[in-house]
């Protein structure tokens, strides 16, 4: 095949095998997060530019380098969603959701956008499940929310798991210690990488981010903003951790994480797995008071993560897929049994089972390999004198006519 056909850089197939892990992401994230209350929601593949570019910040590098913005034929700017937490906020706006019991829990299983370096575990088309919880500045909905997604990774076996933590604060402490740390970085400025030197003035705090030796070093003398918190916030701060604590949940503070999203505030956590190399970090989230006044709509609270699916599977144990289970595989010889064929496999399957038929012209004995090799249970081979219905496990067989071979199925799988 051509390169220009195949998929796109930074794209992939899910293909049956990675589809099936797929769904015990999706079935673990349904009962996990159901019986916490959320319920799902999915919002369009697109957007308005503008949603992201006020709702993640303009200063991100989501939306600086690496959304996927496109003019449709009316001329409006709209952008495939790099992330959900300001479209999830955009429907709770508009579809009036202050109005129902607050908080109002959601979840979504989701694919994104992002145009970035393509690398093992960072795509450019990728999927996230990820919840919002939106209504309520209650500590509890916090750790409730960081508790939900370590039961989800654990569930699905994500190995080597970290837990971070920190708390940003408010925008107000958050602005005062900005102006701190810039005075800091301006005054270390020989140090620290061209990178970090250039965006003292947009993005002071990616400064703890950066693998740069002398920036590293600067760094490790920089004030912290966890150390600025006020009255409120270490309260709130204090009340996520003791309810983590209580849950037993292990974690880290780390006062440098840092989050690729502006909208955070208070509250913001990190899973990362050593399972996984460079792009470590599996999920992450935290609390946005902000964000659906900033989206137009009244001050509302609000928290909540999203996982990257890849990345959890990639860190996960390699579980056995479950292949579709076959109770009966139904072969013949001669092409005018064919039409008798495809109504016995119609009929069992409308009875509840799993039933195929031939459908590649392979000789009998070719047949009866295919239905060993998907594990057909019961294989019927019709001739001349009606069905033989083979139970592939006993080896017993019983020759019956056409219309008896489902009665045949239902009743030797009843017995065994
Ligand atoms: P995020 O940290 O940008 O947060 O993404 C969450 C997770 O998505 C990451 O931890 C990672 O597993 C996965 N991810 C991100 N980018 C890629 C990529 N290029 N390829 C593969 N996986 C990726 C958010 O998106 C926030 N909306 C989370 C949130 C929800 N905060 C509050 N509510």
């Amino acid at each position: 095949m051509s390169a220009e056909l195949k998929a796109p850089r930074g794209t992939h197939d899910v293909l049956p095998d990675d589809a099936a892990r797929r769904d015990a992401v999706e079935e673990a994230a349904r009962r996990i997060l159901g019986a916490a209350g959320y319920r799902r929601i999915e919002t369009p593949a697109f957007e308005a530019t503008e949603l992201f570019a006020r709702g993640v910040g303009a200063s991100t590098d989501i939306v600086q380098k690496e959304m996927y913005t496109f003019e449709d034929g009316s001329g409006r700017s709209l952008t495939l969603r790099p992330e959900g937490t300001a479209p999830v906020c955009r429907a709770y706006v508009e579809h009036g959701m202050q109005k129902l019991p607050q908080p109002v829990k959601l979840w979504y299983l989701s694919s994104f956008f992002r145009y970035e370096r393509a690398q093992a575990g960072r795509q450019r088309q990728f999927w996230q499940v990820g919840t919002e919880a939106i209504g309520s500045a209650d500590p509890a909905l916090d750790a409730e929310s960081i508790v939900l997604l370590a039961e989800l990774l654990d569930a699905l076996g994500v190995r080597e798991l970290r837990l971070r933590l920190s708390s940003l604060g408010t925008l107000e402490t958050r602005a005062a210690y900005r102006q701190e740390l810039q005075a800091y970085l301006h005054a270390h400025a020989d140090r620290l990488s061209d990178e970090v030197r250039g965006r003292i003035e947009t993005n002071p705090l990616r400064a703890f981010d950066a693998d740069h030796p002398g920036t590293r070093e600067a760094m490790a003398g920089a004030p912290l903003l966890l150390d600025r918190l006020t009255g409120e916030d270490a309260e709130h701060f204090a009340a996520v951790r003791a309810l983590l604590d209580g849950a037993g949940l292990v974690y880290e503070v780390d006062a440098t994480l840092v989050r690729g999203l502006d909208y955070y505030m208070r509250t913001v956590f990190e899973f990362t797995s050593d399972a996984l190399g460079a792009q470590s970090g599996v999920g992450g989230g935290g609390r946005y008071d902000g964000l659906v006044e900033q989206l137009g709509g009244p001050a509302t609270p609000g928290v909540g993560w999203a996982a990257g699916i890849e990345r959890m599977l990639l860190a996960a144990d390699a579980h056995a897929v479950a292949a579709p289970i076959v109770d009966l595989f139904v072969a013949y010889a001669r092409e005018q049994d064919r039409a008798a064929g495809f109504q016995i496999a119609h009929e069992a399957r409308r009875a509840g089972l799993g039933a195929q038929l031939e459908l590649a012209g392979r000789s009998l004995k070719g047949q009866l390999k295919q239905a060993d090799r998907i594990g057909a249970r019961f294989v019927a081979i019709l001739g001349e004198e009606g069905a033989t219905v083979k139970d592939m496990e006993s080896g017993e067989q019983h020759v019956v006519e056409l219309g008896g071979v489902v009665h045949q199925v239902l009743r030797a799988r009843r017995l065994s």
